[in-house]
């Protein structure tokens, strides 16, 4: 096993992350974005000032900027500790060791914070959980779930995640999922199952390899669209 935690990391990634997980194009970046499980990333704060349109929902907004980062504290050196122990499991390439990961998470947190502080209470950081959303058919053009669906697939069951996913494609038109590896860095049981589902069900699913790994075989992204 790669992490034991009890419960999800509030640990976020970078607008440059997020290009690599989920193979962002200019035109995907134009569009209206849904961040769904977005936790403390950066991602909306550089999208926006780079001219972006995201909406980042998480659990996590019911607090304040300083409770957030008081929880990111109390887990940061912990999680470290165990990527130091596991390194068969790490891939360091975008993040050069455990030392740099740990910066760059810092550095992201910095980020979320300066921007969370002005745009929490507004449609741009709304406090929500999945598998129900507040938002409205076609509301975003894309959504993206990064390290939360699939991921902790020990801690949420199949039937959840098909709720969860049924309700992001209802609010987005395309849907990208990342990674499909569970904590315990083998491919998510749900994975399969799932995508037999929602194909079953007219949904068009694909699973594509893209140029970010950190957790070793974490290098694919599920892709879904509508019927
Ligand atoms: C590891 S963080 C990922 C943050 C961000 N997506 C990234 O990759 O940088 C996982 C997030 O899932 C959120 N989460 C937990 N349960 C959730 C739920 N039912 N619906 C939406 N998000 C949830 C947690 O609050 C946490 O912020």
């Amino acid at each position: 096993m790669s992490i034991r935690l009890d419960q999800t990391v509030p640990f976020g990634r970078s607008l440059r992350e997020y290009e690599l997980m989920f193979s962002l194009s200019a035109v995907d970046r134009r569009g209206r974005i849904l961040d769904c499980a977005a936790g403390p990333a950066s991602f909306n704060a550089e999208l926006t000032a780079a001219g972006g349109t995201v909406c980042s929902l998480d659990p996590l907004y019911q607090f304040t900027g300083v409770e957030i980062q008081r929880q990111f504290t109390a887990t940061l050196d912990h999680v470290i500790a165990q990527v130091r122990t596991t390194p068969q499991h790490w891939v360091w390439s975008h993040h050069r060791s455990p030392d740099d990961l740990r910066r760059n998470r810092i550095t992201v947190m910095e980020h979320f914070l300066s921007d969370y502080r002005n745009g929490r209470g507004t449609c741009r950081y709304v406090c929500g959980s999945l598998p129900t959303l507040p938002f409205v058919r076609d509301q975003f053009d894309l959504a993206l779930s990064s390290h939360f669906l699939f991921l902790y697939s020990d801690h949420f069951t199949e039937a959840f995640h098909l709720e969860a996913i049924r309700t992001l494609l209802q609010v987005a038109r395309e849907v990208r999922i990342f990674p499909l590896i569970a904590l315990r860095a083998e491919r998510s049981q749900h994975l399969n199952p799932v995508c037999t589902q929602l194909r079953r069900e007219g949904y068009t699913l694909s699973i594509e390899r893209v140029e970010y790994e950190l957790q070793r075989g974490g290098n694919e992204m599920l892709r879904l669209r509508r019927p």
